[in-house]
């Protein structure tokens, strides 16, 4: 059977049926492929590609160039899955027309159909510019990864009821603003089962419980793709890819040193006849 595109009305209905949510983060052409193949609903090219393919500690130094580029990989790649994409580290906190000017290049030149956005009440007003100027965007609250030095690290968010209640009120107030939906990132398995009652717009969960309205997770982390992964408790972990990888890389790597590879069924050859007269014969 033939999968229709995913879109945001489609999510919205998913919600209201308790069909779960699909989502995964890709952030290249064969990544893209498989996660369509396997059927996710929703791909994110998260700025997690500045810890997982930069290998770096935050995700900071990721610029919208690298989100612009990394998008047209995944876009090109799918056709039913929806494709939201990260707005990186302080490039919607200032005039509309920035924002807007950042998210149309993701869409345009990169082909996402929506965009991704962290904080609450904090960026009503961009996220407000930005569905005014027709521009899908996704929310997201709990730990918010570009705000990781604010924070004080990487801890779970809304354990205290003060706390809880502020990220419920930012949730609602980004349903206010238009968001289509919102990632709810490390916060109790309460406080997200409370606000995916209370809003009408789906959540997706990563670290935040079973209760949301979907998941998301990151590409390398389902399959385990790195040398040293590091370990997350939020994290199941469905293959060993860094394994599988290391190995066949090794087996080549000895395969060559033992002359092994190429093998004769990997190789072309002349016609005998052509072959003697390589050299005037001389071989
Ligand atoms: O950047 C990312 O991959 C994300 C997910 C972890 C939600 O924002």
């Amino acid at each position: 059977m033939t999968r229709k595109s995913m879109t945001t009305a489609r999510m919205r209905a998913m919600k209201e049926k308790g069909e779960p949510i699909s989502m995964v983060t890709a952030y290249d052409y064969p990544s893209a492929q498989l996660a369509e193949l396997a059927g996710a609903d929703f791909i994110l090219v998260g700025d997690s590609l500045g810890n997982v393919v930069q290998g770096r500690d935050t995700t900071l130094s990721v610029t919208l160039d690298h989100m612009v580029y990394h998008t047209d990989l995944v876009a090109r790649a799918v056709t039913v899955p929806y494709v939201v994409t990260d707005m990186p580290f302080a490039s919607y906190h200032g005039s509309a027309d920035t924002t807007i000017a950042g998210a149309a290049r993701i869409m345009r030149e990169g082909g996402a159909k929506a965009v991704k956005m962290e904080g609450g009440r904090e960026i009503v007003p961009s996220v407000q510019a930005a569905v005014h100027a027709g521009i899908p965007v996704m929310g997201h609250l709990g730990l918010t990864p570009q705000s990781v030095h604010a924070i004080g690290g990487y801890k779970i968010q809304g354990k205290q009821s003060a706390a809880a209640q502020k990220l419920m009120d930012d949730a609602l107030r980004l349903e206010e603003a238009g968001v289509f939906s919102i990632v709810l990132e490390l916060v109790t398995d309460e406080l997200a089962a409370a606000i995916t009652e209370r809003l009408s717009i789906p959540t997706i969960g990563i670290g935040s419980g079973n209760r949301c309205d979907g998941q998301v997770l990151v590409f390398h982390d389902i399959l385990d793709y790195a040398a040293n992964p590091y370990p997350k408790k939020i994290v199941k972990r469905y293959a060993n890819v860094g394994n599988v990888i290391r190995e066949a890389l090794a087996a080549y790597v000895a395969d060559v040193k033992s002359r092994s590879f190429p093998a004769d069924e990997h190789t072309f050859h002349m016609d005998e006849e052509e072959a003697q007269n390589l050299y005037g014969g001389a071989r």
